[in-house]
């Protein structure tokens, strides 16, 4: 995983106000709880009394209460009552919850994966899919690091094969470029790599290189944003986006939406976006049988893969990667959120 980023970890509607979830995400079991308030809340699912999981316990308007003893940490971390102490009797402040800062925007949950900063740096997300757009979320398992899961959404050699039958119907079996193109913001950890798919059936012509490609004229078929959004722009009001919430170094929770603002009215949009999905998940799976078998499970720069050219944003992909992996360093800081 990258330092220094946020991540989109869960959907809001996956944490209701008084219900805290223990969830396991990039390598940690975390519980996620909101406040009465709504306010949401992320921290490491384990009591520093005894060490039992928060996630069993139960949320006393703004604070989390451990089911064994009754400890309460507030939305901070730090434990503000131990009961058998005495309700007014001080806490020493070595009694804390490790936190993560956590954000909620564009209906996902963020948490900020990396040092102490008193600015934190913007949520990323996609500028062109505004208001206007409905979605439909599907969520699915896969039991691979995420950078695999990734790296299958940046694929363009694998379109003819995989999805035959669907999205790659039509033997275009021959992949100029890809052409890839970077965007990056210097006062920003924000990251995105535009690609354009131009995959053409085989009439005796060799592949373009990436540096043959005309100019493009429309907007890049595909965009990564590190460190874990895809979006697809089928059209102007039509899109497939996807989060890839890191589990552990053998898991991903994909959620794939369905995002169109073609059929505005209330009810209709949704019976629309309803039946749009299956395909979505058709070919999902598609991809998801393939992807299971690869080994190893997660990707590196130097691993001994032997890539050809369609495969540049692949290449591009982990070769980023590692560069913020340097920049940000190995360990992870966890920190109280200071906001
Ligand atoms: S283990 Fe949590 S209060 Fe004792
Ligand atoms: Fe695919």
């Amino acid at each position: 995983m990258i330092r220094n980023q946020w991540y989109a970890i869960l959907e809001s509607n996956e944490i209701k106000i008084g219900r805290p979830l223990g969830v396991t995400r990039l390598g940690e079991k975390l519980v996620v709880w909101r406040t009465l308030e709504g306010e949401v809340t992320c921290m490491h699912d384990l009591c520093p009394h005894r060490g039992v999981a928060l996630s069993a316990g139960k949320i006393l308007v703004d604070r989390i209460q451990c089911p064994f003893h009754g400890f309460q940490y507030d939305a901070s971390g730090r434990c503000q009552v131990v009961p058998a102490n005495g309700k007014g009797t001080p806490v020493p402040k070595a009694f804390r919850v490790h936190t993560y800062p956590a954000r909620e925007a564009n209906g996902f949950i963020w948490i900020w994966w990396g040092e102490a900063r008193p600015d934190l740096p913007p949520l990323p997300f996609f500028e062109t899919i505004d208001d206007a757009f409905s979605y439909m979320t599907f969520r699915d398992h896969w039991s691979v690091h995420y950078s695999r899961a990734i790296e299958n959404q940046l694929d363009a050699v694998h379109l003819p094969f995989v999805h035959h039958n669907t999205i790659g119907r039509g033997g275009r079996t021959i992949v100029n470029g890809p052409l890839v193109r970077w965007e990056s913001d210097p006062a920003s950890p924000i990251e995105t790599m535009n690609i354009w798919v131009n995959n053409r059936a085989d009439e005796g012509q060799p592949a373009l290189k990436a540096d043959e490609m005309p100019e493009p004229n429309r907007h890049p078929s595909l965009q990564f944003r590190f460190p874990n959004l895809w979006h697809n722009w089928i059209s102007d009001s039509v899109r497939i986006m996807v989060a890839f919430a890191p589990i552990d170094e053998e898991n991903t929770l994909i959620y794939l939406r369905f995002y169109q603002k073609a059929v505005r009215a209330p009810i209709l949009r949704q019976v629309f976006n309803v039946l749009a999905q299956p395909l979505n998940i058709i070919v999902l799976r598609q991809d998801k049988r393939v992807v299971l078998t690869q080994r190893p499970k997660r990707t590196d720069l130097r691993m001994g893969e032997k890539m050809i050219p369609g495969d540049g944003p692949i290449i591009a992909y982990r070769r980023r990667r590692q560069e913020m992996i340097d920049r940000a360093g190995e360990l992870p800081v966890v920190t109280a959120d200071p906001g």
